[in-house]
């Protein structure tokens, strides 16, 4: 019989930063030259969250693009369907993405083309389009949500339409069954999220018990089903924060702890174990690195630059979701 694996436990650094690395302090320079601001996702390394001006999901990082007046330049340190919304939100400003390869596995699923042929067939839908989709989906959908206001965005919809959730079908379950709403589901899903394996899980809880078990919607539904909290990536930092225990189980991309260990002092993070391994990176968000990030600043390159119709088109939908999410 294997012998099972031991899950990675990390405790709080309780404000204790290590000292700037070389790499790091060129990158604050390079942001002020370049007057730049530096976005970051939650599943980004410590390294690069260290330096940012701003940390979250994928909303509260849509607001901040949107709402960015003062720096000529946005750095977006997440995946490319992140930084295309940032360009869709503040077209005025040069975004830049440090490896232009950092995609999606769920933005891939749902193909433009197949989106335009199934509307075209089914003049009713009312698509609702999860923000990690590309631009052409999202020129393409009536409105955006994200995971942490697809509820509200899915009550909004005006009842006699019938909704057609792209890309994840996972979230889109998991809002249908929040909401009591009926949708069609397109066949997507985050390759990262479907990794996490219930009996691993129960094994963690045995382990710790009393630790409440947090699980982002991207995952399965049997997952979804052990938590004591299904939330967006943003929403776990406020609940650990409130909450009275002092162990977590994060059933999410493991750079999350990064971000929570920073903010959440005496407080001890279980990454959520898949069935082989303690933690679950997702491929595309590890390829932004200190270095490629450096390099980008110093390059000014790559640059995410989109046609003015496309950007429009995708604008609309996503200024939509911006009110709605007030
Ligand atoms: P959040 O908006 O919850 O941060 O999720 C984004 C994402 O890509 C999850 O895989
Ligand atoms: Fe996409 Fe999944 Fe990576 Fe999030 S974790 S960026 S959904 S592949």
């Amino acid at each position: 019989m294997n012998t099972p694996f031991s899950l990675k436990v990390y405790d709080s650094l309780n404000g204790n930063l290590p000292p700037l690395t070389p790499i790091q302090e060129e990158i604050l320079r390079l942001k002020k030259e370049r007057n730049a601001i530096l976005l970051v996702h939650n599943y980004q390394s410590a390294e690069i969250q260290r330096v940012a001006d701003y940390v979250g999901d994928s909303l509260g990082l849509a607001y901040q693009a949107e709402a960015e007046k003062d720096a000529d330049v946005i750095v977006f340190c997440g995946v490319h369907f992140m930084a295309e919304t940032a360009k869709i939100v503040n077209p005025s400003k040069t975004v830049l993405l440090p490896v232009v390869e950092a995609g999606c596995s769920l933005a891939d699923s749902c193909d433009a083309a197949e989106l335009a042929a199934v509307k075209a067939q089914n003049p009713n839908l009312y698509v609702v389009a999860y923000i990690n989709c590309s631009a052409a989906v999202k020129a393409l959908a009536d409105v955006i949500c994200t995971s942490g206001n697809a509820k509200k965005i899915v009550e909004n919809v005006p009842a006699d339409r019938e909704i057609l959730f792209v890309p994840d079908q996972n979230l889109g379950s998991w809002v249908a069954a929040q909401t009591g709403r009926k949708m069609r589901l397109w066949p997507g899903s985050c390759y990262a999220h479907v990794l996490f394996s219930v009996k691993e899980i129960q094994r963690a809880r045995e382990q710790f018990p009393g630790a409440p078990v947090l699980v982002h919607p991207e995952c399965v539904e049997s997952v979804r089903a052990t938590a004591d909290i299904v939330c967006s990536t943003e929403k776990m930092v406020t609940f650990c924060k409130e909450s009275a225990a002092d162990t977590f189980i994060i059933v999410t991309e493991t750079n999350m702890i990064a971000r929570l260990r920073q903010e959440i002092p005496n407080k001890k993070f279980v990454a959520g174990p898949t069935a082989t391994c303690a933690c679950n990176e997702c491929m595309f968000m590890k390829m932004n690195t200190p270095e490629t990030l450096r390099d980008c600043l110093k390059n000014m390159s790559p640059e995410i630059k989109l046609p003015e119709d496309l950007r429009l088109a995708a604008y609309t939908p996503l200024k939509r979701m911006l009110d709605w999410s007030k």
